[in-house]
């Protein structure tokens, strides 16, 4: 069995790093890990050399609103899960580390961060892409590995991979679900057992538009309309916004003819939670 070694400084990382048969694969995480972030690793020890993982939770990526202080931390579990997953190395830097004193340089991608997630959290994506750019040019990793249970961020770091010509191989792994079909996500443990039982209407809705894709409704307002009907039929659900869109673009479409992304935004009691499925 692979013994996880577990570095803090960027100097550490980089030594540590440089001993490790190539290629790498790296996973970035912001901790509590789950069974979704798991499948990350373990696709990643499949497809590489060597697994790096990070835990950083990221100040950027928030807006003080948002549940920075509150978001979940437990590194003894997340390094036990992680040694017993096969990552090789666990890298968690400190808020110094990476943001130090005077920091003015961003990372921003333009179009695909505009509307869903964007503009329903207005700087969550530049926090995101100049973290993650930070990260790959600290580990150096070829390949990078991300869950489509956050279907937008795969799709602007790819961008964001493409744009910058960094040459790093992104791989996006299926959603993880409980088996009563909850999206695996850090922030399912701020439920209590009534929310959690009504969170289960996100994956139920995009289960119904589903459905009706299957037996052949591609009116994409139909299928909007019945996600939104079956969330605002539970109480303890605010929806945020539901989109069915062209993959590529993440542009709301009117019909659907090619890939397509169903996804949401709903708070259950005080959390946020998303899910999404992929049509066609
Ligand atoms: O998906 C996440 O956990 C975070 O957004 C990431 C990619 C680790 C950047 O902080």
């Amino acid at each position: 069995m692979n013994v996880l070694r577990k570095v803090v400084g960027i100097k550490d990382l980089r030594d540590a790093r440089a001993a490790l048969p190539e290629p790498v694969g790296f996973v970035p995480t912001m901790g509590f890990l789950h069974e979704g972030h798991l499948s990350l690793v373990r696709r990643a020890r499949e497809q590489s050399a060597s697994v790096i993982v990070s835990i950083f939770v990221n100040p950027t990526q928030f807006a003080p609103t948002d549940d920075l202080d509150a978001y979940p931390r437990d590194l003894e579990r997340d390094a036990a899960l992680l040694q017993e997953a096969g990552a090789d190395l666990l890298w968690t830097p400190t808020p110094e580390i990476m943001y130090p004193p005077n920091f003015q340089t961003w990372v921003d991608v333009d179009g695909l961060t505009q509307p869903l997630e964007g503009e329903k959290r207005p700087g969550h994506f530049r926090g995101v892409t100049t973290v993650v750019t930070k990260l790959f040019n600290a580990v150096q990793p070829q390949k990078a590995f991300f869950g489509q249970k956050d279907a937008q961020q795969a799709a602007v770091i790819r961008q964001m991979v493409r744009d910058l010509n960094m040459p790093i191989e992104i791989l996006i792994q299926p959603i993880v679900r409980e088996r009563d079909g909850l999206a695996m996500s850090s922030r399912n443990t701020y439920l209590n057992p009534a929310e959690r039982q009504a969170a289960l209407v996100l994956s139920k809705s995009l289960a119904a538009a589903q459905s009706a894709y299957k037996k052949g409704e591609r009116n994409a307002e139909t299928l909007r309309g019945m996600m939104e009907e079956i969330i605002k039929a539970e109480p303890l659900a605010r929806l945020e916004y539901v989109s069915c869109a062209d993959y590529d673009t993440l542009e709301e479409l009117r019909e659907l003819t090619g890939k397509s992304l169903l996804s949401m935004a709903v708070y259950i009691g005080r959390t946020r939670l998303i899910d999404n499925r992929v049509l066609g």
